[in-house]
């Protein structure tokens, strides 16, 4: 048979052809396609490594008149993820085909693969780990679906994560008749403590169990859980059961993702799911979901994958009517065709993170949020319930104000001009979140209205 790379081989060469000296030089002369062309940015880190946060904050094109402080919800596109992205578009509308080009030939430089090397350097993971999705929710709907698993296992996760995690697993537990339990890992976010936390999934873990889900950083407190040693009490769990009994540990990563200091793919969880659209600050509507390489043969792609790498693998599968072999990511990736000027612009925000130093974001990270929630710890009428310590807490803090109703909080912050949010949940509480574009005089402007609304 004809497999599509061929097809599409020919296909291009017949375009080049016909479109003689134009729309493809590269390919017509056999040259190597020109270098990305890198924007121009004012120095973000000086000669010593120092980084310059105002010149961080310039590549925002936020709103200058308001504070912003919860852009971690989604998305302002920096400067240059903004011009990658019109670059692609620009690519895209001149020719849509150049999308296969790109994506099934060597003429443009494999734009695809940078995308999965830029997310696995990140992770720290081999880019064949890197599943491309288009946000966390379906990075988590991908692996819960396609999770082979039996109706007399089981999923635990715990009573924090978000609705797209929860619901998730409800679907995936409705088709396959598994069971679903829920657990506290605190009983108050602001007392959790590490050693609870790991003592709690080890002893909700049974022979039954194929996997746990657990959030890095919870959207609804706060609280960042301590993976390595999760993942230690899953591994010890795990030990003498085959691949089809082996519990699972699924992370939902998406509020520690790139405001972490950490290789999370070396921490000894199965699966990772994260937007890249948060505090990677990358493209709208892209995600991505990272898994150890001897994980994914545990699931099933659900939505055939258009990743060229799936691709060559299912496009003659396909016609043979072949047996699939083991699941890899690239098979996972939900196909149909997406917005490729903001798939392909990945790079560009991880180069971005690169260039400021993941170890200054983590440590800016800490210091704006830091001082936010020692501030508010001692301000009165506030109840903070995100831990102060930062080993329990990341970017996000949830707090209440006496006698006001979480969104009455966003509302009235709302009116100075000050973007706060509420929390999602059944329970819910206002939240402040800062992020790389912050300044620590926005901190304390915040504060000082925060302590004007208790009355
Ligand atoms: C913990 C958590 N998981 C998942 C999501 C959904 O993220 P996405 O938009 O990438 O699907 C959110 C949304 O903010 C969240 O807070």
């Amino acid at each position: 048979m004809v497999h599509r790379r061929e097809m599409l081989v020919s296909l291009v060469a017949g375009l080049a052809a016909g479109s003689a000296g134009s729309m493809f030089p590269a390919v017509l002369e056999g040259q190597p396609p020109p270098p990305p062309r890198v924007p121009r940015l004012r120095s973000l880190r000086s000669a010593t490594g120092t980084v310059d946060w105002l010149a961080v904050r310039e590549l925002f094109p936020l709103a200058p008149d308001w504070t912003h402080l919860s852009s971690f919800l989604f998305v302002s596109h920096p400067k240059p993820v903004a011009e990658a992205i019109d670059r692609f578009r620009k690519k895209l509308d001149s020719d849509a085909m150049w999308i296969e080009i790109a994506a099934f030939t060597d003429a443009e430089g494999h734009p695809f693969t940078a995308v999965k090397r830029a997310l696995a350097g990140y992770v720290g993971g081999d880019p064949s780990e890197i599943c491309l999705t288009s946000n966390t929710t379906t990075s988590l709907a991908m692996a819960y679906h396609g999770l082979r698993i039996r109706a007399d296992q089981e999923i635990v996760t715990t009573e924090h994560d978000h609705y797209s995690h929860h619901e998730s697993i409800r679907y995936a537990a409705a088709r396959s008749g598994c069971g679903v339990r829920y657990i506290p890992l605190y009983d108050s976010a602001a007392s959790a403590n590490a050693a609870q936390i790991v003592e709690r999934i080890g002893r909700a873990i049974t022979p039954k169990t194929r996997a746990v889900g657990v959030t890095w950083v919870a959207s609804s407190s706060g609280v960042k859980l301590p993976l390595d040693r999760i993942a230690e009490v899953v591994a010890r769990a795990n030990r003498g059961r085959t691949p089809a009994d082996r519990c699972l540990l699924i992370v939902d990563g998406v509020h520690g993702f790139a405001n972490q200091d950490v290789d999370v793919a070396k921490l000894g969880m199965d699966f990772f799911a994260s937007g890249t659209h948060k505090w990677l600050f990358g493209p709208r509507g892209t995600g991505f979901l990272w898994g150890r390489a001897d994980a994914w043969p545990e699931l099933r792609p659900t939505i055939p994958t258009f990743d060229p790498d799936g691709v060559a693998i299912t496009f003659p599968v396909w016609g043979d009517r072949a047996d699939y072999p083991p699941t890899q990511a690239a098979l996972v990736s939900p196909g149909g065709f997406a917005a490729y000027e903001h798939v392909l612009a990945v790079p560009a925000a991880v180069d971005l993170h690169r260039t400021i130093g993941r170890d200054h974001i983590a440590a800016r990270i800490v210091e704006l949020n830091t001082a936010f929630r020692e501030g508010a710890a001692k301000l009165p009428g506030i109840t903070l319930h995100t831990p102060r310590d930062p080993a329990l807490s990341g970017g996000i803090s949830c707090f209440e104000v006496r006698g006001l109703a979480p969104e009455q909080v966003a509302g009235r912050l709302a009116e100075k001009k000050i973007r706060a949010t509420t929390s999602p949940y059944k329970v819910s509480y206002a939240r402040v979140c800062a992020g790389i574009m912050n300044k620590p005089e926005e901190i304390e402007l915040v504060l000082r209205e925060i302590r004007a609304l208790v009355a």
